[in-house]
């Protein structure tokens, strides 16, 4: 069923289909509407429920060098609005977005700008990590832009490739800000672990790693033994509260969500909007079956 769904994601026919009738597939239950307007209403509300904000705006393929600086622009001005509005919000970005495919300069450039402007405002650039296609790239642009002494960038350790654990020692040296998942997308068994119980056991290896030495670690699941782990690993460790937060996706247990806030801990929400939703809706069907029964029953109530 996974694989079924993450390959549908890039099935053109399929994605015109669902777009048409977004509303009615339930594709809102995971995305916050398709306008800035829709986002910051969204923003707004998290924020009021003790939530922070990474914002993400849907999109993974684009198709000229003007495409991509108009997706840096967006996220510019995204960050001048948070500014505005005074909302707990960063940013969270993908490469192929900023033009990756086209040109790896294009995207490195555009994460600098993007990354120049957060910094205006003393706020915060994370770069996701998609397919393992771009891993290499990713991790060079990022490893780069630290180099260069550019400190308000973070980047992602999928806990489904075996070479996490080398590239998270690898960039231990620089003092990394790292989120680490379990990895959304269809990798062959060649370099991505096939069982779920070896992705939880490197997840659990790589979140002690990069909390013991890295510089701030996001962790982000929904994975209920993985938080109690991580709780009592931060407690008896002494990590101080600044240096992690909790992270989860917009839509996704929000029991949980609410009741780690009411705990007193750090959460933030990668909260999507926009209108290219289809890729990022299959991703979250693919995660749990049951999302397949609730998109059907959004079909049936219409
Ligand atoms: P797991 O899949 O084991 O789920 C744990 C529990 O949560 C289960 O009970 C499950 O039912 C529930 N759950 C999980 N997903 C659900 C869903 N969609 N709907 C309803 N319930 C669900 N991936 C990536 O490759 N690159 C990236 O940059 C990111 N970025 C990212 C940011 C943030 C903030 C989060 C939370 C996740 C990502 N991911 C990601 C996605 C990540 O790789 C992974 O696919 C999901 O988080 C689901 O895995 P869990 O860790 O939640 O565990």
């Amino acid at each position: 069923m996974r694989a079924v769904l993450l390959r549908a994601a890039d099935n053109r026919g399929l994605q015109r289909f669902v777009m048409r009738h977004g509303r009615r597939f339930g594709a809102y239950r995971f995305v916050a509407g398709e306008t800035v307007d829709e986002f910051m209403e969204a923003v707004r509300q998290t924020n009021g429920a003790g939530m922070r904000v990474a914002a993400g705006l849907l999109g993974e393929d684009v198709h000229s060098r003007e495409d991509a600086a108009g997706v840096a622009r967006a996220y510019c001005a995204l960050l001048e609005r948070f500014a505005v509005a005074h909302a707990d919000a960063n940013v969270a970005l993908k490469l192929t977005h900023l033009g990756l495919p086209i040109d790896r300069e294009l995207a490195a450039a555009n994460l600098e700008s993007v990354a120049a402007v957060a910094a205006e405002h003393r706020n915060f650039v994370r770069v996701d990590m998609e397919q393992s296609a771009h891993t290499d790239a990713t991790l060079a642009i990022y490893r780069e832009l630290r180099e260069r002494g550019v400190d308000n960038v973070g980047t992602v350790l999928q806990a489904y490739l075996y070479r996490s654990e080398a590239d998270l020692r690898a960039l231990l040296p620089l003092q990394p800000s790292l989120r680490i998942v379990k990895g959304a997308y269809l990798e062959p068994p060649s370099i991505a672990f096939p069982r779920k119980v070896d992705v939880d056991r490197n997840y659990v290896r790589l979140l002690e790693l990069s909390l013991r030495e890295g510089r701030f670690t996001a962790i982000a699941t929904h994975d209920d033994a993985i938080i109690a782990h991580a709780i009592e690993f931060v407690r008896r460790e002494a990590i101080a509260p600044e240096r992690f937060e909790f992270q989860m996706l917009y839509g996704v247990r929000p029991r949980l969500q609410a009741d780690l806030v009411r705990r007193g801990y750090g959460l933030r929400i990668a909260v999507p909007f926009g209108a290219q939703w289809f890729p990022y809706f299959m991703r979250r069907l693919a995660e749990r079956p049951a999302n397949v029964l609730f998109m059907l029953r959004s079909m049936w109530r219409g």
